[in-house]
């Protein structure tokens, strides 16, 4: 059921089943969450098998403010509290240190916890309705409401379609950022870049005052995470990823028929076959993001089984939108 999330009454009623233990599609700013309470480790087990999550793959709490750290983190480093003045409310996730007791199911019993202060007013309200139930709901899991290794949700409509109608969802409207948070993994002494977003690599150095290492040049000794597998944000279609030449090499090699084709260019094109579908991607990395999953689940809609994109541009803005590109290129 699909309620409007701008009422105080759906607010409230989504915090009531979130402290009953059940399960929630919430709206962000980056992408629709699947929320349960974050200490409830049966409702947590409910996000994984509705899902179809592996259990080691830890998921994000959300909390209203930075207060609400301390129920779940245990040291927060300079460098993190600097991230945190500057960006939260935000779409920037912090790995820290967890406290023994908090989040069990959520973190998969890792020592370390994910936390995000959304800025969206509807996470914001639910998440704030909640520190006021008695007793308390403090911080609410949510990884992104697709099943596992599926395009992430947008709209509330993407939720509803994904997890059918029994599921309560609020409607936030369209997501403003389209791709998940940023993640900096602040348990290593020097910020780490887990997973790229909207915040830049840029946008940490210059709050941080040094440049995040990115995973690669940190030797990792969990398994960390579903956004980090390769092929992940799987549309049914199979994705290639072109430099603009190529894209129209192929388009010129292509025979008559190309009703089965999408191509999703930033560069102007100068012929295409017939039938071939054309769209094009926003010249600014904030607005190819926005768009980005919903155009992925468009083109699965029309029974698209091709989709030649673009590769987008080297620099860091684009480096959000880059990684989902070449994770859903390598799942097919
Ligand atoms: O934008 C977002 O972050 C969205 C919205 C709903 O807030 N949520 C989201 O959650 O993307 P999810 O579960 O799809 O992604 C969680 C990511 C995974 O890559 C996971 O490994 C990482 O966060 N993560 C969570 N806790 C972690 C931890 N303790 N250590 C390392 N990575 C962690
Ligand atoms: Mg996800």
């Amino acid at each position: 059921m699909i309620l409007d999330g701008t009422l105080d009454a759906s607010v409230h009623a989504a915090a009531a089943a979130l402290q009953r233990g059940e399960l929630l599609g919430l709206p962000t700013e980056t992408v629709y969450g699947l929320a349960a309470d974050a200490d409830n480790d049966s409702a947590v087990a409910q996000i994984f098998t509705a899902k179809g999550r592996p259990a080691n793959h830890p998921l994000i709490v959300h909390v209203a403010d930075a207060q609400a750290i301390t129920h779940y983190a245990k040291a927060v480093p300079l460098f993190a509290q600097q991230l945190i003045e500057a960006f939260w409310p935000g779409p920037l996730t912090l790995i820290l240190p967890r406290l023994p007791h908090a989040a069990k199911a959520s973190t998969g019993g890792q020592d370390s916890v994910g936390l995000r202060c959304p800025s969206h007013p509807v996470a914001h309200a639910v998440l704030r309705a909640c520190q006021v139930l008695t007793p308390p709901v403090w911080g609410v899991s949510a990884p992104s409401a697709n099943k596992f290794g599926r395009v992430s949700p947008t709209t509330a409509q993407h939720v509803a379609t994904e997890f059918g109608d029994d599921l309560l969802v609020l409607d936030g409207g369209a997501c403003e950022v389209g791709i998940e948070s940023t993640i900096v993994d602040c348990t290593r002494g020097v910020p780490v870049l887990l997973r790229p977003g909207a915040i830049t690599r840029e946008d940490i150095a210059r709050v941080c005052g040094q440049r995040p290492l990115s995973k690669e040049e940190l030797q990792a000794n969990t398994p960390r995470a579903s956004g980090t597998l390769l092929a992940h944000y799987a549309p049914n279609a199979k994705v290639r990823l072109m430099p603009a030449k190529q894209l129209q090499s192929a388009l010129d090699l292509l025979g008559a028929d190309g009703t089965r084709i999408a191509v999703y260019h930033r560069s102007a094109l100068t012929s295409a076959s017939q039938g071939v579908h054309l769209r094009a991607m926003p010249q600014q990395a904030l607005a190819a993001a926005r768009e980005l999953f919903g155009t992925l689940r468009d083109f699965d809609e029309m029974g698209i089984q091709l989709i030649w994109i673009e590769t987008p541009p080297e620099t860091s803005d684009w480096e959000g939108v880059r990684d989902r590109l070449q994770r859903a290129a390598a799942a097919g």
